[in-house]
């Protein structure tokens, strides 16, 4: 569809988009608007979608990005230095190893994998070709999980025992408008039964409980309740003969999964997205010196709080406030969800500039990732564990800590 008009100028990276759905066009403006990077490529399978992408790109004062509608293309060019992928979730895989296996460093959006063998192949292209990759868990960069993972570094929490999160979100439009607005989340729920979307809250917790740093997730029993909100609020809104009335939704409305690491803990993780509620990702940590809870913003800590009394998270929060979140302009450039997700595309890009540790790297994305389709294979068996594989192939046990960085998530040195 296009060719690539940028000069290729050594001050700025040269960025390929690929997807420009509700993420990708939402993700667009952040990019734009950041100085040292050129938005090179944009992608997708719609070609009004691809128009939609340049006009932004226009809006923003920018050249036309080149456009196509094959990834590969993208890749390939040469005034594209790295990739991100905003693409459906079954797809997110393959892009990425088209991406390293060209020597061109990635960071795909959230979603649960496919397979283990996905889990596999990814883990072993990006060893064999040292080409980083990243997942954009932009909930690991929030205000309230990155003041609790200065808590928990700092031992505020004692010693992790109990953990729980979720992604608790009404998306019973969504899913059931699917397929007139071509989003994947309706095929998935008509034919799969798991948590398809454990990150917003498992990637935080992973990076509280040092999991592939000295710990691990070791097995996983799920267990799903009946499917019956998609259809009740298909047949109220779009009427009895709409095929979101008619189908059979193989995804329980709610499911529910036991994880146990190996150091000891165990998380609690709930994955509930076709009945009516308000948001939620249903935060809690809990160790031996206290609790947080995220659904009333609340804390205990034995010997500060008052006896057996809640306190407001917030005052907490303002002791304990991350250096990322302490910039006073931090309103004025972050945009996307409170900050967060341009907080994870410069970790994303800065790191790959300065060839630097990437904070999520592929044995983070392969264990978050594998929870989807282990919690498939553990409802299918009657809610019977299954054991997570240990994608390090052992190197979680001696992992070296890493230096401090500016966006760095994990234990250091
Ligand atoms: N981090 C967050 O807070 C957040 C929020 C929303 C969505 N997401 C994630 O963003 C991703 C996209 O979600 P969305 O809601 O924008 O979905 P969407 O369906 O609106 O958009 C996905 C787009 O990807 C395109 N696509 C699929 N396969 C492709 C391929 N092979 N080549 C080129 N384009 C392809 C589709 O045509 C579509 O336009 C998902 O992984 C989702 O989980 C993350």
């Amino acid at each position: 569809m296009g060719l690539c008009t940028m000069k290729s100028k050594k001050d700025k990276t040269g960025i390929g988009i690929i997807g420009l759905g509700e993420r990708g066009l939402g993700t667009l403006p952040l990019l734009l608007a950041m100085d040292d990077i050129e938005v090179a490529a944009v992608c997708d399978l719609y070609e009004d979608r691809v128009a939609k992408g340049v006009q932004l790109a226009i809006d923003a004062g920018k050249a036309a990005p080149a456009c196509f509608s094959d990834y590969n293309q993208v890749i390939s060019l040469d005034c594209v230095d790295c990739i991100i992928i905003t693409t459906s979730w079954t797809s997110h895989p393959e892009i990425l190893m088209a991406a390293l296996n060209a020597g061109k460093p990635a960071a795909t959006e959230v979603g649960g994998a496919s397979s283990l063998n996905e889990c596999w192949d990814l883990v072993r292209n990006c060893e064999r070709t040292g080409t980083p990759c990243m997942m954009l868990e932009n909930c690991c960069y929030g205000r309230e999980e990155m003041a609790l993972l200065q808590m928990v570094r700092q031992g505020v929490f004692g010693e992790l025992i109990h953990c729980r999160c979720a992604y608790e979100h009404d998306l019973r439009e969504q899913v059931a408008r699917g397929v007139e607005n071509r989003h994947y989340r309706f095929h998935n729920y008509q034919h799969r039964n798991g948590d398809v979307y454990p990150t917003h809250g498992l990637g935080p917790l992973a990076k509280l409980l040092d999991i592939n740093r000295g710990n691990r997730f070791v097995s996983i029993s799920s267990m799903a309740t009946k499917s019956r909100g998609i259809h009740l609020w298909a047949r109220e809104h779009l009427g009895s003969d709409h095929h979101s009335s008619v189908i059979d939704f193989a995804m329980g409305d709610v499911v529910t999964s036991m994880i146990k690491c190996a150091r000891g803990e165990t998380i609690l993780l709930t994955h509930d997205t076709s009945l009516p509620r308000p948001y939620s990702r249903g935060g809690r940590v809990q160790g031996t010196k206290g609790i947080w809870i995220e659904d009333n913003a609340s804390i205990y800590i034995e010997g500060k709080s008052p006896l057996d009394a809640w306190e407001p998270f917030s005052r907490y929060m303002e002791k304990y406030e991350h250096p990322l979140w302490q910039k006073s302009s931090i309103q004025e450039y972050c945009a996307g969800h409170g900050g967060m997700d341009y907080l994870v595309l410069r970790a994303f890009i800065e790191n790959v500039r300065d060839k630097s540790i990437l904070p999520i790297d592929v044995y983070d994305m392969a264990s978050w990732m594998a929870v989807t389709p282990l919690s498939e294979q553990s409802i299918a068996l009657g809610s019977m564990p299954v054991p997570f594989p240990d994608f390090t192939d052992g190197k979680w046990i001696n992992r070296k800590e890493e230096a401090p960085s500016k966006y760095g998530l994990n234990k250091t040195l």
